[in-house]
């Protein structure tokens, strides 16, 4: 059985007829066509597939498409402003943070959410933050010098340590 479900995606209102069961994930690929939010496990464990929920990271491949009704959804299509990247995918640039590409839509989301939360952060807490997103490529230490680049373009933050 279907219902619609309305909700806001990348700042415009929305709404599907689907399954309420079927993974939000499936919704925003399939149904929205926005590809960006990548699938890896599959079971919550990677970060591939996080999205902003109300400002709030989450696993898109382990919520109900239910789960998105009423709520504000942010995906790697809507983190940037007009015209122009978000610091935090410029920084993934100009750092070397990408190599294979995968994991960076997710590394982007949990970069912008923890950075709006956290704008001064220590390397340690960047890592802690990103601990849920893994990539196979790059060791995570340009992901890590990206992030503490982003910090400093959004808020002059960032720390040694
Ligand atoms: S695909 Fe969702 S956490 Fe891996
Ligand atoms: S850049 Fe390939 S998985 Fe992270």
């Amino acid at each position: 059985m279907t219902r619609k479900i309305f909700f806001v995606l990348n700042g415009i209102s929305v709404h599907v007829e689907t399954d309420p069961a079927r993974r939000a994930l499936d919704v925003l690929r399939e149904d929205m066509g926005l590809t960006g939010t990548k699938e890896g496990c599959g079971r919550g464990e990677c970060g591939g597939c996080s999205i902003l929920v109300d400002g709030e990271v989450k696993l898109s491949c382990i919520m109900t498409a239910a789960q998105l009704e009423g709520k504000d959804i942010v995906t790697i299509e809507g983190v940037c402003g007009e015209g122009d990247l978000h610091p935090v995918q410029r920084s993934f640039i100009e750092r070397g943070a990408v190599q294979c590409g995968f994991c960076t839509p997710g590394m982007v989301i949990s970069s912008v959410a923890f950075l709006n939360a956290n704008p001064s952060p220590a390397r340690e807490e960047i890592r802690e933050a990103l601990s849920g997103n893994l990539c196979r490529c790059t060791g995570y230490q340009k992901i890590v010098d990206a992030v503490e680049d982003a910090a400093k373009k959004m808020h002059g933050g960032g720390r040694d340590g």
